[in-house]
This record gives structure tokens, sequence and C-alpha cells, in this order.
């Protein structure tokens, strides 16, 4: 498995990050194959996986569920965990509890979390010997507040977004991810800090890229965001699965060749 220290080292060295999302044993186990940097159980899942609107659904139950499942799939990968919607930036106490929580049920190697107001917890929590990676730019679970759009697209807006870059390194982030934000913002933000940061919308020049499993693969999304480049089609499977639906109703399926040989009836005493 890569630690964080040898991902650290990768930016040093110039090499880049690849990083997918991933939710359960399959998922996690063609990600590793495909012998991908890392992994994040992001709660994208809300949308990819359990077909809610947003990520605000999700719970840490959900994640703990499908972490654990990933790391069955992907024993040998770096996993990152996001904390979900309401589970951290409500008290010290409750933040730090349902970190720890997460943290030793999802059997992830890092926690994510949205947004640089969590300085506070991200220190803690790096105290404590949680590595956590911090998620600036658009961060969908405030999509209720900022919407799904471009962020950091003003001189004020690309300012802040540096400031804030900067003091979640300050408090322990072990890597940044940087979500729709302009190219050049995000190149800047990449030199300036000496963590690993991994872009999603946010052009070539970050340390990284990740995308959502089920958008690069067109798995059951509905929609796409500019920055998803589609690598292969999975709703092909839909004309198998219609194929099989028409065999079973003439008969065609299950033909001898997947039939057992044995006869049994003539010993049967019916
Ligand atoms: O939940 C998720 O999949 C994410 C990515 C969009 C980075 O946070």
């Amino acid at each position: 498995m890569k630690t964080l220290s040898n991902i650290q080292q990768m930016k040093q060295d110039g090499e880049k990050i690849s990083m997918v999302t991933a939710y359960d044993y399959p998922s996690a186990k063609q990600v590793e194959l495909a012998q991908i940097d890392m992994i994040l159980v992001g709660d994208s899942l809300g949308m990819t996986v359990l077909g809610y609107e947003s990520t605000v659904d999700v719970t840490l139950e959900d994640m703990i569920h499908h972490s654990r499942a990933v790391r069955r799939g992907a024993p040998n990968t770096f996993v990152v965990v996001d904390m979900p919607f309401g589970t951290v930036g409500i008290d010290r106490k409750t933040d730090i509890q349902n970190a720890i929580k997460l943290y030793q049920e999802s059997n992830g190697n890092a926690l994510k979390v949205e947004g640089a107001h969590l300085t506070e917890f991200m220190q803690q929590a790096t105290a404590m010997g949680i590595p956590i990676v911090a998620h600036l730019g658009l961060t969908p679970q405030s999509v209720g507040v900022m919407g799904y759009k471009l962020q950091g697209a003003t001189k004020e807006a690309a300012q802040q977004l540096i400031e804030d870059a900067k003091a979640v390194e300050r408090a322990g982030a072990v890597a940044l991810v940087l979500e729709a934000i302009p190219s050049d913002l995000a190149k800047a933000v990449s030199e300036q800090l000496t963590i690993p940061v991994i872009g999603i919308g946010a052009g070539k020049d970050t340390d990284g890229q990740v995308l959502v499993y089920h958008d690069m693969l067109n798995y059951g999304v509905d929609r796409q965001a500019k920055f998803v480049k589609q690598y292969d089609d999975f709703s092909i499977g839909i004309a198998a699965l219609e194929q099989y639906n028409g065999e079973v109703k003439s008969g065609v399926f299950p033909s001898e060749a997947y039939t057992y040989k044995k006869q049994i009836m003539s010993e049967v005493e019916a």
C-alpha cells in the first residue's frame, strides 16, 4: 500500500497522484487492480449508490457500512473516507467523537472534511492521530448555500481560497481536495502548499486528480459536470439485462449449457 508519506513524496517528486471514488467491494477491487494511488469513499455515494438528490442525507452509518466493503475490496490501497453532512462542525466534543467512530469503524486511512471553518477540528483530530484531508472550492455538502457552480471566480474569492488553503495546511491537513475552481488558481494553490493538492474540475496543474467512479464510467448517472471525462460506458449493461429478460420469457435461457446433466427423478418414488 502507498502510505501517506509515499503520497506526500509523490508531490515532491513531481509524480501525479490518481484518486477515484469507490463505494463497495467490486468497485474497490477494480480500482485497486487498476493501481490507482488512492480511493475516496465519498459521500457522493448518496447520489451514485443510494439515489438521493444530494450528499446531505448520507449518515455516519452509511459511510461506515460502505467503507468497510471498500476496504475488503481494496486491502492495499490508501482509503480516504468522507465525514458526512451534520457530523462535524457541531461542537468540539461531538465532532471528535464522530471522527473517532468513523476512523475506527470504517477501516479508512484518513478522513475528509469540507470547508475552512473546520481548522480547529483539523488541529484537534490531527493531534489525536487522525489524518485529515481538507476539501475546499465547491463543497457539495454546502450546495444548498453555494449551488453547483465555479468557486474562487472573483479576485476576492480567489484570495480567500488561497488563505483558506494555507490555513488548512497549518491546521495539519495531510492533503487538500480542490473542486470546481479556475485552473490558474488551483495551480497557484498547489505551488504554494507543501501538502498534495488533488483537483476535480480544477485543471491539470494540481498534484493529482480525483473523479467519481460512476461519472467516469457512466454508470447510472443522469447528468455530468463539465469536468468529467467519460472513460467507459457501463450503461451498456442495460442491453444485456434486456436480452436476459427476453430470453427468460421466451425460454431460451437456461439452455442445456447452463443446466446440470444429472437426472434423478427415475430413482425417486413420487
Ligand atoms: O464525495 C465525493 O465524491 C467528493 C469528490 C467530489 C471529491 O467529495
